[in-house]
């Protein structure tokens, strides 16, 4: 799980897309319109309870009916007001629903507990969304499993990603740097963990990272793995410390003799490796459920070579 700690407080986290300054003012405006008129008519029913409590047996209830101009402009201009909100409302929501023609494409996996990024065009998979900045992405999600929802707050961008149908974001990242991606969906046990980070990049680092697939020339294998191991997202689920987590750690897995579910035991090699990853469902860790999807297809013949020398650098 790639995290960084969100201190929270009062105010929204920073603005980091082209969409967030437009919606935080909508917001605000809509906030402090409320609290105002809370704290007028708060202090205007305080006023008049006391400026009109009855006062004695003989005290007598006022004449008076109603006031049709006072009544006519408290409804029109509230009225009035919740046009501009509605207006203004649907106008940014438009802007969030419709990706720029000119976006580039990525598609997204959501499933308990990890995300998944594929970038068509690349033929790249991972489990860390990477974006070149001041450039417009349009993310095509689906889940498979439950209903998720994909959330990046510095962009103030929010979707629902189902089972059955693609849903569409889109998002402009204007600041270089790292984002939390969060599922706002409760989505089962580790839904809180459901957690991701989104890089943002120059638009020279985005092209070396497309080039090499996200590894600097000049890695070793085994520095490689590592960067795989965080980038097809197995980190969301193995922890290279030991720690507990929905799959088996990988601290100490290479060449240990695991039992399998159905008590049968076998040395972990590079086979029963390959396998896993390509095949997760075949052999299972006693205690684990089959829940790993396959990645057949999406890895490289050289990033598995890396990712088992990653993982035999666990195993020392
Ligand atoms: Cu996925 Cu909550």
């Amino acid at each position: 799980m790639n995290f960084t700690p969100f201190l929270g407080n009062v105010w929204m986290p920073t603005s980091a897309s082209t969409v967030s300054d437009d919606t935080d003012m909508i917001f605000y405006f809509i906030h402090y319109l409320s609290a105002f008129f809370f704290a007028a008519i708060v202090a205007a029913t305080i006023y008049f309870a006391l400026k009109y409590k009855k006062r004695g047996e003989n005290d007598k209830t006022s004449p008076l009916e109603h006031n049709s101009k006072l009544e006519f402009w408290w409804s029109f201009i509230p009225g009035l007001l919740l046009v501009v909100m509605f207006v203004w409302g649907f106008d940014q929501w438009l802007k969030l629903q419709v990706p720029p023609a000119n976006a580039m494409n990525v598609r997204v996996t959501a499933r308990q507990w990890s995300w998944q990024f594929d970038y068509p065009k690349d033929g790249i998979t991972t489990g860390e969304l990477v974006v070149p900045v001041n450039t417009p992405v349009k993310l095509t999600m689906s889940s498979s499993d439950v209903i998720h929802s994909f959330f990046v707050p510095e962009f103030r961008v929010k979707k629902d990603v189902l089972p059955n149908r693609y849903t569409v974001a889109w998002f402009e990242a204007t600041e270089p740097g790292e984002y939390n991606v969060f599922c706002t969906e409760y989505c089962g046990k580790d839904h809180s963990r459901m957690i991701t980070r989104v890089q943002v990049k120059s638009a020279a680092d985005f092209e070396a990272w497309r080039e090499t697939g996200g590894v600097p020339p000049g890695t070793s294998p085994a520095e490689a793995g590592k960067i795989f191991y965080k980038s097809f997202g197995c980190n969301q689920c193995h922890s290279d410390d030991g720690s507990g987590n929905t799959g088996p750690t990988f601290l100490g897995l290479y060449g240990k003799t695991e039992t399998l579910s159905d008590g049968s035991q076998l040395p972990v090699d590079d086979n029963y490796i390959r396998e896993s990853i390509e095949i997760p469902g075949a052999k299972v860790v006693q205690g684990f459920q089959p829940r790993m999807p396959s990645f057949k297809g999406k890895i490289k013949d050289k990033q598995m070579i890396a990712l088992i020398e990653f993982m035999k650098t666990l195993s020392k």
